[in-house]
């Protein structure tokens, strides 16, 4: 299996010279790489993203079929089997993951004016989505133990304007499904999974993407599949389905009739293959959010790879649980017993603040990373980009049909601005296909940086 980015540490020393230097911190500990010791490790972790043979086999055949685009045979393939791998009735492939958050909102009829709730933590391109129908984000912290949309505070937040909620499954954990969608019944509000952090998850044997209205993927490059840009929006509703074919086809049905065309018969081998077969005409407005084959070609063959990823991911991710619950003020995040199936985009864990000093998860971060691993840390609350400033104004989104101000500058929601200072470190899903030595560096790694907590208060780096 192939990979391009290997994770180069730049750091020349090895484990087992490190073991013979006893090169030592103040504290007693061995003196932190960041500090000028010796690092973890210095090997490579597993690569991202992958292929082999198949995907070479399949991009072939693509190529071959000279039925590149507009529903070609590997698209209508790889979007029925993704479909069904998320137990989804109806599932189509757009051009990525920010398009299919906008065509569920299009497709549900958000207005200006209306608003959607969403999580603080999370890529902004979910907020984003939201703006482009003019609409406005309502920003609800996170559970502290999932980092997923608290459905308490989702419940506290609806209002009259309320019509949608975006729950994201964030890094492979997933939403309170049961909540969220007892809310929304409850309230006649939709919900829209963004699941692009969590192909092949599972709450309580239900596909993510399936329990929703809608479920929204992406497969750009740092996606668990990839073709290195692209998406996925499915629905259990048919209606919704017949919709979502259109937008994504300029606006025309599949049993339509186009402006200036009228198509009949079999057209399988033809140009347009029967798309637009029928009496309904284009009624509103869509775009070209189309996918092509080759895209398809690439996914199918990663597709076919994933349920065994995801096992040896879920099998790495418990032995680091374990190790790292045993490190002092070091907290696993909480895996809800619903979730059967749980697909990691990255692994996070907590740093207790009082037990790491108050030192910032930055400092963590760096101080990991010159240990030879692979980390970062989570998103920025997303309600700091410049993007929500009042003052903004170049943004789709002009308040004028809400009537009152949004004031996302005085926003301050605790769960997430500890999360994204202080307390939480991500590992990259690729680290969980590695070996069960790549767990223990990482367990190793943090426990030594645990142990030089007051060095790096002391240093502030
Ligand atoms: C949570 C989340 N939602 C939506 C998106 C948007 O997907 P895309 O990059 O395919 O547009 C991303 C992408 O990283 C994401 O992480």
């Amino acid at each position: 299996m192939s990979g391009n980015n290997k994770i180069d540490t730049g750091i020349g020393n090895t484990g087992e010279s490190r073991k013979k230097s006893g090169a030592r911190s103040g504290s007693g500990a061995e003196k932190l790489a960041i500090h000028g010791g010796l690092p973890v490790r210095t090997e490579p972790f597993h690569a991202w993203p992958v292929f082999d043979k198949r995907e070479e086999e399949l991009l072939l055949q693509a190529l071959k079929s000279l039925d590149w685009s507009f529903n070609g045979p590997l698209e209508l393939k790889f979007a029925e089997m993704f479909s069904k791998f998320h137990d989804a009735p109806f599932g189509f492939c757009v051009v990525n993951g920010s398009v299919s958050l906008e065509i569920a909102l299009k497709i549900a009829d958000i207005r200006p004016g209306d608003e959607v709730i969403v999580p603080p933590l999370t890529w902004m391109g979910t907020a984003a989505s939201v703006l482009f129908k003019n609409a406005v984000p309502v920003f609800v912290d996170i559970e502290p133990d999932t980092y997923c949309i608290d459905p308490d505070l989702v419940e506290a937040a609806i209002t009259p304007r309320t019509r949608a909620i975006i729950p994201v499954h964030l890094y492979g954990n997933m939403a309170d499904m049961d909540r969220i969608m007892e809310i929304a019944e409850k309230r006649g509000l939709t919900v829209i999974e963004d699941c692009a952090h969590t192909h092949g998850s599972k709450w309580r044997g239900k596909g993510a993407g399936s329990i929703g209205d809608f479920g929204s993927f992406s497969f750009q490059q740092s996606k668990l599949i990839t073709s290195g840009e692209g998406g996925f929006i499915m629905t259990k509703k048919e209606a919704f389905a017949e919709e979502i074919y259109a937008y994504k086809h300029v606006g025309y049905h599949r049993k339509g009739k186009m402006w200036n065309f009228f198509y009949e018969g079999d057209y399988d081998k033809g140009l347009l293959k029967g798309a637009f077969i029928g009496e309904k005409k284009n009624t509103f407005i869509g775009h070209n959010y189309r996918f092509n084959d080759f895209q398809a070609a690439v996914l199918l063959a990663q597709l076919e790879r994933l349920p065994a990823q995801i096992r040896k991911r879920e099998e790495n991710a418990a032995i680091l649980s374990q190790g790292l619950s045993a490190i002092n003020g070091v907290k696993p995040m909480r895996r809800d017993p619903r979730v059967s199936r749980q697909s990691y985009y990255q692994y996070v864990f907590r740093c207790g603040i009082e037990e790491f000093l108050g030192v910032k998860s930055t400092q963590i971060r760096d101080a990991l990373r010159a240990e030879g691993i692979s980390c970062g840390i989570v998103y920025d609350p997303v309600y700091r980009c410049p993007l929500f400033s009042p003052d903004t104004g170049g943004y789709p989104f002009k308040f004028s049909d809400y009537g009152e101000k949004v004031k996302y500058d005085e926003l301050y929601l605790k769960v997430v601005e500890t999360a994204a200072t202080h307390e939480a470190i991500t590992i990259p899903h690729e680290v969980l296909l590695g070996s069960r030595k790549d767990i223990s560096d990482i367990i190793e790694a943090v426990a030594k940086v645990r142990k030089n907590r007051d060095i790096l208060k002391e240093t502030g780096r």
